[in-house]
Order: structure tokens, then C-alpha cells, then sequence
């Protein structure tokens, strides 16, 4: 086993920590403040081919594997998890299944878009019924001969109000149930799509969330992904590839807080030393710094099996499961230890306990991802 990160590995970590640094940080604290969609740093982040990292250079992209795919997310993660957000669900969930599922034509013309032609994509499951219970959507697609009209609406989702381009689950037959399902791509200038409500969150301020509405939506006959009824199958997979992003999420959360911490508690100093030199501290430094460990791990493990093209649906489960929970348990603490201070904006640890929050709720709450571990430990 090779614990040894790549050339290109370790070059796109580089290039991501010093982007994060100088592009990201400076601006991550007015972001949260205004909820302002960071349309320049995505700008610039197509610019570094960041925005479909994974897409083969044929279709526009950089070809770059699974575990390049976690480095970005995580080292934007440490600065600011709405950017990691932006990437990562127009990485993982949109430019991926069209890679994976799309026929060559769909992949010509919509990888470029999403690469080169700086449009930004999105994944459309959750329904205000169906969410951990993703199979109940009632977004409902006819054929009506020379195209196909889909009405309904979908919820939460990421890039809602700034993306051109969806990959929308639908059903086409209720009779069946999950073989029903259907995977469409939609753009947001087809006839009769809408965002409807932009939802005001607990954090991931700067990550744009909205609901899409879908009323006799026309959408041409070329643009069903992957085979009729396959639709949640296909939803499966994205979701086990995206839940690597938002491990990769949870970890960066967890090490920017982690080091927040680190240059704080040496600094301060009361009853007469830094705080870092209490053995209470140093305890708890000491669990923060063996999760990110483990959590790194997981989920390196995960993207590698992704990108061996082995099955990775447990693998990315625990990952996503392990380094949410150690987001948030990190961050708590970290607040904490700053005390009165951790508790105003002057510091960023007040941002990183609110955006870690979520990263144990989408993409599959963590109850999702014990069902999804348990599911396939042949019990
Ligand atoms: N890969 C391939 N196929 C899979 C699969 C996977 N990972 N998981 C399930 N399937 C297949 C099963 O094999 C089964 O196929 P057959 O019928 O042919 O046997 C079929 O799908 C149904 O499987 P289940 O019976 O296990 O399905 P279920 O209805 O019990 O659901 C679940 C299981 C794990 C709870 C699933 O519903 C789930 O993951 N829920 C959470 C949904 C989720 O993560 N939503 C987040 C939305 S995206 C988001 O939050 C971000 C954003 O930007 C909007």
C-alpha cells in the first residue's frame, strides 16, 4: 500500500494552498457576512481548470484523478466551505455522472460548458418529501413525442440560483418505484425551468441554495442521461462520488479549524503561560490532529477505489460519516477554547462550527450513511 501522494498530487495541493491563501481566506469572512456567491473566485477557479478538475482534456478538462478531486475540495475547505461547496457539487455531482453516464454527444457538448466555458452545474434529487427517502420524488416527466415535459420541483440545491446546467432525477413511470426514475440534463433556459425560493441558511453562506421549479418544462429528446428507469441508480452512484467531496469538506473544515486553533492557544496566554502548554489543551489538540488523520486517510482510501474503478459506496460513506462528525466535534471544541472570543466574528471559528453543520446533513445525513455502511457489511 502506497501512502505516498503523486507528483501532480502534490503539485495541485501546492497550487490550492497558495490559491486558498491569497484568493480564498481574504475574503471568506465578508462572504459569510453579505451571502454573496463568490462569482470571481469561481471565475478564477475555471481559469485553473479547477471546475472540472476530473473531466478528460478531450472534453475540456485536466483529467485529474479522485484524489486531486478531495485535494481541492479540502484545501478550499480549510479557508471557506462555500467555495468547497460550489466546487465540489459542480465537480461530484454534475460534470461526473454526464462523464460517466452521458452519451458522446451529451459529453461534447456539455463538458466544455462546464469546463472551459465557465458554466456552472448542479444535481437535482431532493424534493420537500423526498429527501433521506430520495426515491419518493414527484417531479414527473411525459414524452410527448418530440420532446419531453417535466413539471415539479426540486429543493436544497447547491448552486441552484447561479448553475446552467442540471442533471434532474424525474420520474417517467410511478408504477415502479426506483425503476422508475429517470436522470434528465436540464438548462436553466429551457422553457419553463424557474428558481424559486433562495433559502437563507444556518451557514455555507456564500454557497448559492435554491429551489428550481419545473412548470410543462420543455426539455429535447437528446437529453435523457444514462437509460430510461436507471435514474436512481445513476443518483446512487453520483451520491457515493460526491460523498468523497464532501468528506474531503468535512476534513478541510476540521484542519482549518485545527490550525485556528494551534496559532491561537499558543498566543494567549492566561494564568501566567500560553494555553497551548495546559495539558488540557494539548489532549484535545492531540484528538483533533488523529481525526483529520484518520479522517484523511478514509478518504483518500475512497477516492482511490473510485478512481481503481472499484466499488467505493462503503469506503465513501465512512469517509463522509467520519469527517463530518469530526467537523463538527472539531470546531465545537475549537469555539470553545477561544471562549468569549470563539463566540464573536473577529475569529473565523464561529463560520467553521456553522458551515461544519451541514456537512452531516447533504449528500446523506449521517443516519443515511450508517444505513448505506450497515447495507453493505452483509448483515
Ligand atoms: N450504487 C448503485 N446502486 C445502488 C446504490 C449505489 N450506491 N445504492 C442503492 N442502489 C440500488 C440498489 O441496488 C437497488 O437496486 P435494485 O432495486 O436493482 O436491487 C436500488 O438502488 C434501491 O436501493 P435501496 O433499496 O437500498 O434504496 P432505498 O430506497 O432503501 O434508499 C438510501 C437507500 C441509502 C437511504 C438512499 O435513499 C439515500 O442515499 N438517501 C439519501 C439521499 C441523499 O443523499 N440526498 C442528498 C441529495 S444531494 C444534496 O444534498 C446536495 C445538493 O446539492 C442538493
Amino acid at each position: 500500500m502506497d501512502f505516498n501522494l503523486s507528483r501532480e498530487q502534490l503539485l495541485v495541493r501546492k497550487m490550492m494552498a497558495e490559491f486558498t491563501e491569497k484568493e480564498v481566506k481574504p475574503i471568506a469572512a465578508e462572504t459569510d457576512r453579505t451571502c454573496q456567491y463568490p462569482k470571481e473566485t469561481i471565475e478564477k477557479l475555471f481559469d485553473l481548470g479547477v471546475m472540472g478538475l476530473g473531466v478528460p482534456k478531450e472534453y475540456g478538462g485536466q483529467g485529474g484523478d479522485a484524489i486531486a478531486g478531495a485535494i481541492v475540495i479540502e484545501e478550499l475547505a480549510k479557508a471557506c466551505a462555500s467555495t468547497a461547496d460550489i466546487v465540489a457539487a459542480h465537480n461530484g455531482l454534475c460534470c461526473d455522472p454526464i462523464l460517466k453516464f452521458g452519451t458522446e454527444e451529451q459529453k461534447q457538448k456539455y463538458l466544455p460548458m462546464l469546463t472551459r466555458g465557465h458554466k456552472v452545474g448542479a444535481f437535482a434529487l431532493t424534493e420537500p418529501n423526498a429527501g433521506s427517502d430520495a426515491s419518493k420524488g414527484q417531479t414527473e416527466v411525459v414524452d410527448a413525442g418530440d420532446h419531453y415535459v417535466m413539471n415539479g420541483s426540486k429543493i436544497f440545491i447547491t448552486n441552484g440560483y447561479v448553475a446552467e446546467v442540471f442533471v434532474v432525477f424525474a420520474m417517467t413511470d410511478k408504477s415502479k418505484g426506483t425503476k422508475g426514475i429517470t436522470a434528465f440534463i436540464v438548462e436553466s433556459s429551457d422553457p419553463g425551468f424557474s428558481v424559486g425560493k433562495h433559502e437563507e441558511k444556518m451557514g455555507l453562506h456564500g454557497a448559492p441554495t435554491a429551489e428550481i421549479v419545473f412548470q410543462d418544462c420543455i426539455i429535447p429528446k437528446d437529453r435523457m442521461l444514462g437509460k430510461e428507469g436507471k435514474g436512481f441508480s445513476i443518483a446512487m452512484q453520483t451520491l457515493d462520488g460526491g460523498r468523497i467531496g464532501i468528506a474531503a469538506q468535512g476534513l478541510g473544515i476540521a484542519e482549518g479549524a485545527l490550525q485556528e486553533a494551534i496559532n491561537y492557544t499558543k498566543s494567549r496566554e492566561q494564568f501566567g503561560r500560553p494555553i497551548s502548554k495546559f495539558q488540557n489543551t494539548q489532549f484535545t489538540l492531540a484528538d483533533m490532529e488523529l481525526g483529520c488523520e484518520a479522517g484523511r486517510l478514509l478518504t483518500y482510501q475512497a477516492a482511490a477505489l473510485k478512481q481503481a474503478g472499484q466499488r467505493f459506496t462503503k469506503e465513501a460513506a465512512m469517509a463522509k460519516l467520519f469527517t463530518s462528525e469530526h467537523a463538527m466535534k472539531t470546531t465545537t471544541k475549537v469555539v470553545q477554547m477561544f471562549g468569549g472570543y470563539g463566540y464573536t466574528k473577529d475569529y473565523p471559528v464561529e463560520r467553521m462550527m456553522r458551515d461544519a453543520k451541514i456537512t452531516e446533513i447533504y449528500e446523506g445525513t449521517s443516519e443515511v450513511q450508517r444505513i448505506v455502511i450497515s447495507a453493505n457489511m452483509g448483515l
